[in-house]
């Protein structure tokens, strides 16, 4: 009989396809000018993946409270604080439908608790994407004009979602 996932196995799975959906997202639209969000700093792991990778475009975060490791703290004028409830919307005014990627990994350790938040979020993300845009989230969203997009390789189904508009 397989065993049951773990914790560990979870967690193994959620890291390697953030950074193999990542890793696809970036490339494929590193041809668009348009700036990247993090949504979600934490420890600053994906940011500081992100800023290696990304040095085309500018990449602001948006953190409601930053406790990243010194490494991974973005400048005070790409930092976005507050709660996305409401940075989100403040952004749709500064930035229009520019965004050419958006990654989210606002979840914490409650499943319900993340898809509620996940229906939530998803109409204040949908509109800050650009035409050819990609959203990579570790939560399944709720948008009714982006499109679900097939893993790369090495993503657990499930673990990550990437839509497009
Ligand atoms: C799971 S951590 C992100 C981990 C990050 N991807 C990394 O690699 O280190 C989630 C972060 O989202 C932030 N967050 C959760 N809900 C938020 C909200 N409503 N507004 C702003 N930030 C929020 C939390 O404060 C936390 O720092």
């Amino acid at each position: 009989m397989p065993h049951q996932q773990s914790r560990l196995d979870l967690f193994i799975d959620r890291m390697v396809s953030q950074r193999a959906c990542l890793d696809a997202a970036i490339a494929q639209t590193s041809g668009m000018a348009g700036p990247v969000f993090e949504l979600g700093l934490g420890n600053g792991r994906t940011y500081h993946h992100m800023i290696l990778r990304i040095q085309d475009r500018p990449v602001y975060v948006f953190e409601r409270a930053v406790a990243s490791h010194p490494d991974s703290t973005p400048p005070e004028d790409r930092l976005i604080l507050g709660d996305v409830r409401e940075t989100l919307p403040a952004a749709l005014d500064r930035f229009g439908a520019t965004a050419s990627l958006i990654h989210a990994d606002l979840g914490g350790h409650n499943r319900e608790k993340n898809d509620a938040f996940a229906r939530l979020v998803s109409p204040l993300i949908e509109p800050l994407l650009a035409e050819g845009g990609l959203m990579v989230s570790s939560d399944r969203m709720y948008f009714e004009t982006l499109a679900e997009q097939p893993l790369p390789e090495g993503a657990v189904p499930g673990r990550c979602f990437i839509y497009r508009r």
